[in-house]
C-alpha cells in the first residue's frame, strides 16, 4: 500500500504593494501624496485669491464729520468713534490723531498745563502740534487730510497722513454761513 502524499500548508505570502512596495510603504506613500496635494490646492487658492481686488475686507478710512461751523474755534473736538481730534484756528481745520505712538492708549487734552496732551497709561506728553514732549511714546501724533464733501461736511482720509501744519483752509469765516449741522458726523 503506497502512502500517498499530503499537500503541506504554508502561510500565504503578504502581497507586495504597487511595484513591490510593502503595505506599510504604500500607505506612507499615500499620506505624501495626499499632503503634496493639498499643498499644492492651498497655494493655488492663494495665488487666485491675489488676483481678486480686495474690496470686502479693507475698513474704510474716510469718514465723514460734521460741518465746520460745529467745530468751535480754538477747541480740540474729540470724535470718540475713530479717535480723532478736530482742531480749528479761525478758519484754518486739522484732523490729529488721538491714539497714543506708544502702545495705542487715548490721549486727552493736558488739563495740567491746559495746552498739548497726555497719555494716561504710561505719562506720554505731546504739545499741540502732536510733537513727543516726554516718552515713552517714540513719535509725534499723525495728522491726516482734510477734505470738504460737496455737502459741507469735513471728510477725514486716514490713509492720507500729513504733515502737522498743513490745515484745511477755509475761504471765508464758516460761522457766517447760516448752515443746517450735524454734529455727530458719519462715515463718508
Ligand atoms: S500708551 Fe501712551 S504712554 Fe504708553
Amino acid at each position: 500500500m503506497t502512502k500517498e502524499k499530503l499537500p503541506v500548508l504554508r502561510d500565504a505570502p503578504s502581497h507586495p504593494g504597487p511595484k513591490g512596495v510593502g503595505r506599510r510603504d504604500f500607505t506612507l506613500l499615500v499620506l505624501g501624496w495626499v499632503g503634496t496635494l493639498g499643498s499644492m490646492l492651498a497655494a493655488s487658492a492663494g495665488a487666485l485669491r491675489g488676483l481678486v481686488p480686495n474690496l470686502l475686507d479693507e475698513p474704510n478710512l474716510r469718514y465723514r464729520a460734521a460741518k465746520p461751523t460745529d467745530y468751535l474755534d480754538g477747541t480740540d473736538s474729540f470724535l470718540d468713534e475713530i479717535r480723532i481730534f478736530i482742531q480749528r484756528k479761525g478758519n484754518g481745520y486739522r484732523a490729529m490723531s488721538a491714539v497714543c505712538t506708544h502702545l495705542g492708549c487715548t490721549v486727552s487734552p493736558d488739563e495740567k498745563t491746559g495746552r498739548g496732551f497726555r497719555c494716561p497709561c504710561h505719562g506720554s506728553v505731546f504739545d499741540e502740534d502732536g510733537r513727543v514732549l516726554e516718552g515713552p511714546a517714540p513719535t509725534p501724533l499723525p495728522c491726516y487730510e482734510l477734505s470738504m464733501a460737496r455737502d459741507g461736511r469735513l471728510v477725514i482720509d486716514r490713509d492720507r497722513p500729513v504733515s502737522a501744519d498743513r490745515y484745511l483752509m477755509l475761504e471765508s469765516d464758516p460761522d457766517s454761513r447760516s448752515d443746517t449741522t450735524d454734529p455727530e458726523g458719519e462715515r463718508a
